[in-house]
C-alpha cells in the first residue's frame, strides 16, 4: 500500500460521498492563496466529523484550532436547529479567514471565532458557562492538547463526544523512546484518553490524501468536574 493508492482511494470516496461545494471548495481556495498550510481535514474527514456531529444531534459545538474554517463549517452545518458552534483560533490571520469563509457559507450567526490562545479562551468558557458542549473537536496544537482534553472534561456532560486529531503521526507514537516532544505528547494524549476516568475511548487509524494518522473517538460517560 502507497500513499498514492489511499490519495486515489480518498479521491473516489470523496467523489462519490462529497459533492462539489463551493463554500468549503473556497474555504480550501482562499487557504492556498493565503499561503495558510493546508493543514486542515480532509473531505472525507470532514464528512466524518459531519455525520458525528449529526448522529449526536449536537445543539453545541466546540472546536480547538479553527485554521481556515474548513472543518469548523463541516461541523456547523450539522448543528441541530437553535445551535451553535465555538470555534477556537490563536492566530488573527486564520481567524479573520475562517470568519470570511464561515459568513460566505452563511453560517456567521451560527459560528463564534474566538481569537486567543485556547489555554486563555477555554477558561472563559467555563467562567461563562458556555458548556456543556455535546461535541468537542481538539485540533490545535498537540503540546497542548493533553490540557485541552482536561478543560474538555470540564465542558462536556455524559453522553457528549470528544474527538481528538493527530494521534497516531505516520506510527511514531510507536517510539516510546523518542525524544520528540511531539511523539511523547501524542504518547501522553493516548496514555490520557485510554485511562481517564469517566471516558469510553478508542482509536481510528486513518489514511488518505494527507498520509497516515489517527482520530481518537471519546464519549464521556460519567461526570468528574
Ligand atoms: N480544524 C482545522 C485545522 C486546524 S489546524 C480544520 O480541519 O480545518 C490547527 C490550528 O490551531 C491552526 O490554525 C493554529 O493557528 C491553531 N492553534 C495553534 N496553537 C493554538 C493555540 N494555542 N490556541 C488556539 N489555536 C491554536
Ligand atoms: C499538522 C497539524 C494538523 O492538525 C494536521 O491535521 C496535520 C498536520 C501539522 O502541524 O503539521
Ligand atoms: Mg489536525
Amino acid at each position: 500500500m502507497s500513499q498514492d493508492q489511499w490519495s486515489a482511494v480518498d479521491r473516489y470516496i470523496a467523489d462519490l460521498y462529497v459533492p462539489p461545494d463551493p463554500a468549503l471548495d473556497g474555504a480550501l481556495r482562499s487557504m492556498a492563496a493565503e499561503g495558510i498550510p493546508l493543514i486542515n481535514v480532509t473531505p472525507n474527514q470532514g464528512r466524518l466529523l459531519h455525520i458525528l456531529a449529526l448522529a449526536k444531534g449536537a445543539r453545541n459545538i466546540l472546536e480547538i484550532g479553527t485554521l481556515g474554517g474548513y472543518s469548523a463549517i463541516w461541523l456547523a452545518r450539522a448543528l441541530a436547529p437553535g445551535g451553535r458552534l465555538i470555534t477556537l483560533e490563536a492566530n488573527p490571520k486564520h481567524a479573520t479567514l475562517a470568519r470570511a469563509n464561515i459568513a460566505n457559507a452563511g453560517l456567521a450567526e451560527v459560528v463564534d471565532v474566538r481569537l486567543g490562545p485556547a489555554l486563555e479562551t477555554l477558561p472563559q468558557l467555563v467562567a461563562e458557562q458556555a458548556g456543556p458542549f455535546d461535541l468537542v473537536f481538539i485540533d490545535a496544537d498537540t503540546l497542548n492538547t493533553p490540557a485541552y482534553i482536561a478543560w474538555s472534561l470540564k465542558l462536556t456532560q455524559p453522553g457528549s463526544l470528544i474527538i481528538t486529531d493527530n494521534v497516531v503521526r505516520d506510527g511514531a507514537v510507536l517510539d516510546v523512546t523518542s525524544s520528540d516532544p511531539y511523539t511523547q505528547a501524542v504518547r501522553d494524549i493516548n496514555e490520557t484518553l485510554a485511562s481517564a476516568p469517566g471516558l469510553a475511548a478508542t482509536v481510528l487509524q486513518t489514511v488518505g490524501s494527507k498520509g497516515y494518522d489517527g482520530l481518537a473517538l471519546a464519549v464521556v460517560t460519567e461526570q468528574k468536574h
